[in-house]
Parts: structure tokens; C-alpha cells; sequence
């Protein structure tokens, strides 16, 4: 990896952890030590890490299946911004996937987008995160339809069977992982004994965050929702795809609020993987 005299580029590990920490909290995100690992076990990366020992940025890349992989946490701490060192790890990161045939893919905020138009990434759609307030949580009815219930072991095989179409590739390992972190959104919505929505969540540094929501069965997303919400306390953080308004207005009229866009996009193509149609919620910007 290139260095220089005052700063080294090198791949990121374990022992950077309480860097890549402060380089979230400096960001005001939602990333808490669990979710570091998580990503730094599914996927790897490359920090920059100054002469006094400061990781000044990081980029991860999150490998799902043998088509795409994900670039996640593009950080640069507030100090070193515009030195272009998001620029380099993210070419570093380009590289490492492209040798491994791997299409690259991320959720940019508006100015982390502004650096990938430049290396390659095109936009295709997009998705909102809002947030519940601690005092802001409005209860209102809802039908009953289709029933809700926590996960059971038994339910993977069906869930990845409505993850893989709709995400586009297996994400096994996160999802499973994800279920033991907020079991009160590890949900399944079933119609006549076949599932026909899911719903995970995590805790965060800042707010628990809920998501995926993958549903075949539009009514699924509400009914998931309304039995999280019984079981999680705000704040909480949900990013809900663009293409459903009528979703979102249920989470207004429970005291949702608008926090910040993202767009999909992908590297040298115009279309994301998967069918978009079935995504509701997805599972975060770092994770896709
Ligand atoms: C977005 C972010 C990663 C950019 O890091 P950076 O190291 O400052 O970016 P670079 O120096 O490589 O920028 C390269 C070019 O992208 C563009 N750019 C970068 N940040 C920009 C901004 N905030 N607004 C407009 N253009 C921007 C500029 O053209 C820049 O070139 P220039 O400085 O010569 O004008 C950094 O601002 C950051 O950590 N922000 C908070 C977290 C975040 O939003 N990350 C992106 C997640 S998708």
C-alpha cells in the first residue's frame, strides 16, 4: 500500500476498531462496535492512518455473492476532509473488486456522492432515512393482517428463498447475525403458513435501527412494523425506499420525521441488482 512521509494506507483490522469508532461518531452515524465487526468479518478494508497515529479515513468493501460487493463506511474524519482521501481509498477499494470480478455498489449521501460521479458510480434509485423520537412515538390501529411472530430457526430457508431475488445475491451471514441483535424486530409475516415478509433490526450507537423489511405481500410491511414498534423503543432509525409513499406516510402518522437521502449506485452500470419491488426497508446504507 502507498505511503508518505506523514501518512501510511493500509488495510484495516481489529486492532482499528476504536479509530474506526471515533470516525463514525465524528460522522454523527449510527455504527457501534458490533456492527464494525460484523463488517470487518464479512468484508475487509483499507484505512488511512496519519504520522500521529490518528486513522484519519476508512473504506470497507462487503463481498455478497460472486456478482457485487458493497463499499461501506467512506470516512474521513472532519479535519482531513478534502485532501482526497476518500478518493484513494475508494480506487483502492474499485481495484480490490474489480480483481475479483466483483461489481461495485454503495448507498452515498449527497456528499459522498459527489466524490463517486467522479470515479465511475451511476445513480439508480433511492431511499430516505427517517427517525422516531424518544417523545415523538404516536399509536394508532392497525389491522391484524397478515399475522406477525418472532423468527424461528426453522424460517431461514424461507426467508433467504424472498431475501435472494430481492437483494439480488445470499446474504446468509449478515441476516443471521442481525437476528440476535434487536430480537423484537426479528419478525415473519405469514399468510396461510407460507411466509410472505420479513423484518430484522440491530441496536445502535445513536438509535436502534430497523431493517431489511423484504415483503411479496404489501400489507406484510405495516403489519411487521406495527409489531416491532410495540416491542422497540424509540429513537429509532428506518431507511424506506422512495417508491413507497404510502409506507412512509404510516410511519409520518406514528412520528416518523425525515432525516437525510441516499442514492443507490452502482459502478460503470445504470441498474441495481435484484427486484427493488420487494425491498421495503433496507438493511442501511453500510450494508445494502
Ligand atoms: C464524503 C467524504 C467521505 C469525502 O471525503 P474527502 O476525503 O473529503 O473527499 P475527497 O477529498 O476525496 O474529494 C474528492 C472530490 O469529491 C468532491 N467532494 C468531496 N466532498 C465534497 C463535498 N462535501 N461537497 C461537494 N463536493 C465534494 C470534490 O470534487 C472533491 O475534489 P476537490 O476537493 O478537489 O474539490 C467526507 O466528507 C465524509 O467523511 N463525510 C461524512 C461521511 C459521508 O457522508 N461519507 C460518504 C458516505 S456515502
Amino acid at each position: 500500500m502507498g505511503s508518505t512521509e506523514r501518512e501510511l494506507d493500509h488495510p484495516l483490522g481489529v486492532k482499528h476498531l476504536a479509530g474506526c469508532l471515533e470516525l463514525s461518531r465524528a460522522a454523527n452515524w449510527n455504527q457501534n462496535e458490533a456492527d464494525w465487526r460484523i463488517m470487518l468479518e464479512i468484508g475487509h478494508g483499507w484505512g488511512i492512518t496519519l504520522a500521529d497515529g490518528t486513522l484519519a479515513a476508512s473504506t470497507l468493501v462487503i463481498p455478497y455473492g460472486s456478482r457485487f460487493a458493497w463499499i461501506s463506511m467512506v470516512l474521513v474524519s472532519p479535519a482531513h476532509r478534502r485532501k482526497g482521501y476518500a478518493s484513494r481509498l475508494l480506487r483502492t477499494a474499485i481495484a480490490d473488486l474489480k480483481t475479483r470480478g466483483l461489481t461495485p455498489i454503495l448507498d452515498a449521501t449527497p456528499a459522498g456522492r459527489e466524490v463517486y460521479v467522479q470515479e465511475g458510480f451511476r445513480d439508480t434509485w433511492g431511499f430516505k432515512r427517517y427517525a422516531l423520537g424518544s417523545d415523538d412515538a404516536r399509536v394508532l390501529r392497525d389491522p391484524a393482517w397478515p399475522s406477525v411472530r418472532t423468527i424461528r430457526d426453522s424460517d431461514w430457508p424461507q426467508i433467504l428463498a424472498l431475501d435472494e431475488p430481492a437483494f439480488g445475491a445470499s446474504r446468509d451471514a449478515l441476516l443471521r447475525a442481525l437476528a440476535s441483535r434487536l430480537p423484537g424486530s426479528a419478525l415473519v409475516a405469514e399468510v396461510r403458513g407460507r411466509i410472505v415478509g420479513f423484518l430484522l433490526g440491530r441496536e445502535g450507537r445513536e438509535a436502534s435501527q430497523i431493517g431489511p423489511l423484504v415483503a411479496t405481500e404489501p400489507l406484510a410491511a405495516p403489519a411487521l412494523l406495527a409489531a416491532a414498534l410495540e416491542h422497540i423503543a424509540p429513537p429509532i432509525y428506518t431507511d424506506i425506499v422512495d417508491r413507497e409513499p404510502q409506507l412512509r406516510g404510516w410511519l409520518e402518522a406514528r412520528g416518523f420525521a425525515f432525516q437525510r437521502p441516499y442514492t443507490r449506485m452502482v459502478h460503470g452500470a445504470d441498474r441495481a441488482p435484484g427486484d427493488e419491488r420487494k425491498i421495503m426497508l433496507v438493511a442501511g446504507p453500510e450494508l445494502g
